[in-house]
Formats: C-alpha cells, structure tokens, sequence
C-alpha cells in the first residue's frame, strides 16, 4: 500500500478548496467551490462564514472517500484568506454575523481617527502593519459596536480568522496560528500572544480570541464524526505565507509573487524581525519549533477580482483565461489605463478611499485594449512595488509567481518587461495549498524540517526572460502615475 496522503483545505477569498498531496508533492486529487460574494454597499465586502465550512467540509469530505478514508490521511494542514473575521457563538457552534471581508473598508474612518490620535507609528512598530481597514483589528471592532447578537454575546463570544473558524470546526480548539494572527494588529512581531495593549486601543475582548501556535505541530485531532475516524491537523497559515513557503522561498531575499484575488509579494527577511519599511508591512513568515520567520510584504487588493469583475459585472470578458488571447490580440492598450481601485488601493499607495476609472476610451476601444489594460494594472503596481522594497534595502533579485492568474503567459511576460526582472513560474501554479502540505508534513514528522521537506515537495520552474519594450514601458508608466495621482 501507498505511502499516506497529505490533505490541504485551503479556504481562499473567491473558492474554498481541498487538495490531496502525496508525501513527495504529487497532487492526487482536488476539489473546489465557489464562495458567494456579498456586496451590501459601497466598501463592503462579507462571506457567510457557515457557507466556506459548509463547502471546506464538503470538498474534504469528496477528498477523503476518494482517497479511501480517514486511515489513508498522514494529516490535514489549513490555509486562508487572511485578516477576514468571524464572530461565533462557542456553545453552539454557529456564525453570529456575516464575515467582514479582508478587502472590506467600512473602517476607514476609524483607522483615519485613530491615526489622527498619533497610535499609527507605535502600531507599525510594534505589528509591522499600518492603520488601514485592511487588518483584522479595527473588523473585530466594528462587531463589537455595531452588531446586537455579537455585542450581547458575553462569554459565549469567540472571534478569530478563518483558520481559526475551520480549526474550531474540526477539532473543537479555538487556534489562530502566528502568521494569521501578525495580520490583526493585535501582535507584536515578536510576541508569543496578543498584546493586552493593543486589545485594549481596539476594544477586542482576549477572552473572545484563540490560542496563538506556531505553524506546523500537533493541533489536535478532527472530531471522529466528521470523517468517521480522526485525522490530525498539523499545520496552519496564511495563504500569503503558505504561498512563500510553497515557492520555496527559504533564504533571505527570495521573493514570491502570488496572483489570487489579490495580488500579494512576500520577501523572506530571515529570523531578524523587519523594520518598518515606507509603503510595506512587516509580517510573520512561519513560526517552527517555536522560531519565527518574517516577511516583507507588499499586499495589491485587486488582481483576479478586476478581471472577475470584468466577467460578472461588466459581461466583456467571458473567462479570466480569455484574457490572455484579448490581450495579444491588439498591439498595445490603445491609451486605455485602468486604475484597479475596487475595494481602495493597497500597496505601496494605501488610499482606502480610492476608487476605481477607466480612462483614455475612444471609439476606438474594443474589449480587448480593456483586457489588456485591465492585466497591465498588475505589472503598473509591481514596478512601485518594486522600487518600494529597493528602497527598504531588500531589492528583488527575480520574482517566482503562482496563483491562478499566473497561467496567464501574457501577463507572466509583462511583469518581467516592466520589472525588469527574470520571472520563474512552477508547472503547478497552485502553490499556497502546495506550502500548507509542506507544512502539515513537517507537523506530522514525514519530513524533519522545512528545508528538506521543500525540497521534496516543491515542482521545477517555468521562466520569462524580460525584453527591452523600448517607450511602451515610459508611456504606461506615465499614465498609470497620473491615474494614482488623482486617485
Ligand atoms: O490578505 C488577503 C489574502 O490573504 C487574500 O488572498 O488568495 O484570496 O487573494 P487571496
């Protein structure tokens, strides 16, 4: 009989998916389901938190009879979206409110009055991140205050990530790992648990929160019901610091570029906790035997989302991997530049107010200079990403992509010409789920660290050289400058 399997649940933004792994890295199976997006109003983003475990478990569920149960699973690892935030009752394990959405910005008027009493540099200082709505902190918050059935919870309140939800779910121990938790701007980079003074500036009750762990260990068991017979979880991250870890990015300077929903770069910094760095945030890559990681992060909100919403609201592309022939199709962008502001602008320019414009149509536009300028957005955002880093002494030596829009060989070529950089993509592009089978290997013991189980378990590469574009590069840069500018 076959070695056994890992089992990756991987519940991100757009789908929630699980994915089996043999221990060498082979997917063996996967199975996907869209999650419903809810837009209530202008800047707000929600899921329905008991609609991604519904779904998580269900494509589970598919995973473990095809591998032929429970027994035939080594161990199950999780990653996540990240900063989104739910709010349970513990007695009965039920959703108290709708999820607010990483990408939601109903609390930028809190951010911009607590920046205006002076805590944004202590708070950057201390967590690495900034007073932006983006971070899981001022959501919890906004609960509290607002919502009667999560106000009027008491004791019976729990709140964490969505690691944390699935982790409560299946094995019954409220946990949120350090990667996920140092994106609440209740963490200090270095702290082994949330800081009383943070709670205190956000109002979000300890009490209320998980455990802090590390990334890959014992996290206990699945309760037998679910399965049929237990299976123990081992690993847990976020989805940016699994995709880093599925790049293989180890050493310091290695950097990963991760195209989802959003577009997310992570630089490994090593053990030395980052400073604060103009534009960036400083994370936790992976927590191991008690020793941290950290990242230098550059987090695009918009990426696969502007072309979904191409798709779905606006009808002008029929499939995200159209894009790829539209853009091809037409020699340039035809003047048209995109400014990808739908739920604000991320990194490096942080305008949570922001919103988005298309600019430079005439009759001459068709869908296809749309396209293109829509998948130029990301190569736009990367170039002052990239000047960004430089300037916090942790230049890009090369760019290793992944996420599904990496398919896209028109934009993987694009980013090189613009960043001037050598771009390597892996044959399976699905690297996030990749680094939590990593992970969930080394927690189980198949592999006794995480170098050699990368090693093992991560697939060969793909590379764009860049090319001189001559002036395209300058006018796009141009336009794309004034678009941020009026932003
Ligand atoms: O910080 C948000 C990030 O974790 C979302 O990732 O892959 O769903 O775009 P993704």
């Amino acid at each position: 009989m076959s070695e056994r399997e890992l089992l990756v649940l991987d519940a991100g933004t757009s789908s929630t998916r699980a994915i089996r792994y043999a221990p060498d890295g082979r997917v063996l199976g996967q199975c996907s389901r869209d999650i419903v997006q809810h837009y209530p109003g202008p800047g707000l983003v929600e899921h329905d938190a008991a609609e991604i475990w519904t779904k998580t478990l269900g494509c589970a569920r598919q995973m473990v009879a095809e591998a032929g149960g429970p027994d035939r699973i080594a161990a199950i690892g999780i990653t996540n979206q990240r900063e989104t935030v739910v709010a349970w009752r513990r007695s009965t394990g039920e959703p108290l409110a709708r999820a607010i959405v990483w990408q939601d910005r109903r609390t930028a008027d809190r951010c911009r009055i607590l920046r205006e009493a002076g805590h944004e540099p202590q708070l950057q200082q201390r967590t690495g991140l900034r007073l932006d709505p983006y971070f899981s902190a001022t959501k919890m918050g906004w609960l509290l205050a607002n919502d009667a059935a999560v106000s009027s919870a008491g004791s019976d309140l729990a709140l964490g990530t969505i690691e944390t939800w699935l982790a409560w779910k299946l094995t019954g121990r409220q946990l949120t790992d350090a990667s996920n938790a140092s994106r609440t701007l209740l963490l200090d980079l270095e702290g082994k648990d949330w800081e009383p003074e943070l709670l205190t500036l956000f109002g979000v009750p300890r009490a209320a929160l998980g455990e802090v762990v590390g990334n890959a260990g014992n996290f206990g068991s699945t309760m037998p019901a679910l399965f049929g017979a237990p299976i123990p979880l081992t690993a847990l991250v976020g989805d940016q610091q699994s995709a880093t870890i599925g790049q293989a990015c180890l050493a310091p300077g290695q950097t990963k570029l991760t195209l989802g929903t959003g577009a997310f770069v992570l630089t490994n910094r090593g053990t030395a906790r980052p400073q604060a760095a103009e534009g960036l945030l400083g994370t936790v890559l992976c927590e191991l035997g008690g020793a941290r990681q950290f990242a230098l992060e550059g987090a695009i909100f918009v990426a696969g989302s502007l072309i979904k919403w191409l798709r779905d609201n606006l009808g002008i592309v029929r499939s995200a991997a159209e894009t790829d022939a539209l853009a091809r199709s037409v020699p340039d962008n035809g003047g048209v530049a995109i400014l990808p502001a739908l739920s604000g602008l991320g990194a490096p320019y942080w305008k949570p107010d922001a919103t988005a414009a298309i600019t430079g149509l005439s009759f001459a536009a068709t869908r296809a200079h749309v396209a293109r300028a829509a998948l130029e957005t990301v190569s736009h955002q990367l170039v002052d990403l990239a000047a960004a880093f430089a300037a916090a002494d942790c230049p890009w030596h090369d760019l290793r992509i992944d996420g599904g829009m990496a398919a896209n060989d028109w934009l993987a070529q694009d980013i090189a010409d613009m960043t001037g950089l050598a771009v390597g993509r892996p044959s399976d592009v699905e690297t996030t789920a990749r680094g939590a089978a990593i992970l969930a290997a080394v927690g189980a013991g198949l592999y006794p660290d995480l170098a050699l189980a990368a090693a093992a378990m991560t697939p060969s590469r793909d590379h764009f050289a860049p090319r001189d574009i001559g002036a395209e590069r300058s006018t796009r840069l141009a336009a794309w400058r004034r678009l941020v500018d009026q932003a």
